[in-house]
């Protein structure tokens, strides 16, 4: 594609921002579509974020993704929020809507796609969720949308649990409860076991969250993390004959809402899927 004086800009803020995979989808996802735009990567630190939301107006750049540390704090900047985005407190899409900037969360709608594509039944199930960051939130916003009866939050810092469970209580009709990793050991049978920890991530592959022994008792096992495929954590699940998915669906299906969101079509998930595994990332 030629880069001319009608292409499209669209791109990823965040701090550091070196590792994203986004870029790539997106333009790979532009170049298969045939679409004149372009997707780069930009390094916004915290006091420069007003300037750079600023100079997305100013220059009229389309569309953005937003990641670390910027998905709570770029919202006092934005004209309009989702109501996802809104629920969670927290957008990782711009649309620059002829002016006007409109947040979105498609951590959110991707999490729980990814859950509908592999036939999951979250309705009426019992989950327990690792981890209470940004990344938990959108996790655990998802099983509540999509109907699970209760949801612990088993977190190394209890406080941060608490808060991710009480903000759950509070927003939806369901039971929620934040644990210590100590207290996993009393419950019996966990119908959704969702790693939403950093732990096992490129290139610290050799650590799990949890014990085997925990996992086992999981009757579905879902690790968001996509580097590596597969895991420490999901490898005790593929031991225990547990069905498991990883991160890579979430990310794609994350990208495509954002893309839908910026051009109205979807693109190929099949195709960037391929792509994706073919790249060394
Ligand atoms: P993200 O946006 O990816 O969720 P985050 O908000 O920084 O990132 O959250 C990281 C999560 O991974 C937190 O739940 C964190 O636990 P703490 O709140 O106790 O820090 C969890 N985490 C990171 N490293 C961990 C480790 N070594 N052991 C256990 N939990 C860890």
């Amino acid at each position: 594609m030629d880069i001319n004086s009608k292409t499209g800009i669209f791109g990823i803020i965040g701090h550091p921002i070196g590792h994203s995979l986004s870029p790539l989808i997106h333009n790979n996802a532009f170049e298969n579509l045939d679409f004149n735009s372009v997707y780069v990567s930009f390094d916004v630190k915290q006091e420069d974020l007003k300037d750079a939301i600023m100079g997305v107006k100013a220059l009229g750049i389309k569309g953005l993704n937003v990641t670390v540390p910027h998905k709570e704090s770029v919202i006092k900047y934005l004209d309009r929020i989702s109501d996802e985005a809104k629920l969670i407190g927290a957008v990782n899409t711009i649309r620059n809507n002829a002016g006007l900037l409109e947040g979105y969360n498609t951590d959110v709608t991707g999490f729980m796609e990814s859950l509908k594509e592999h036939n999951v039944d979250v309705e009426g199930k019992n989950a327990v969720i690792l981890g209470a960051g940004g990344a938990a939130k959108a996790v655990a916003t998802g099983l509540a949308l999509l109907g699970a009866k209760s949801i612990y939050v088993c977190n190394r810092s209890i406080d941060k649990a608490n808060e991710l469970s009480i903000h759950i209580e509070n927003n939806f009709n369901i039971k929620s409860r934040g644990i210590a990793y100590n207290d996993l050991n009393m419950l019996d049978e966990i119908d959704m076991l969702i790693n939403a920890t950093s732990v096992g991530m490129h290139p610290n592959v050799d650590v799990s969250p949890i014990e085997e022994d925990v996992v086992a008792k999981a009757k579905f096992v879902y690790d968001i993390i996509y580097n590596p495929e597969k895991t420490l954590f999901l490898s005790y699940a593929e031991k225990y004959q547990i069905r498991y998915i990883n991160g890579l669906d979430m990310l794609v299906n994350q990208a495509n809402d954002s893309f839908k969101i910026w051009t109205g079509v979807n693109f190929d998930k099949k195709i960037i899927l391929n792509f994706l595994k073919k790249k060394d990332f």
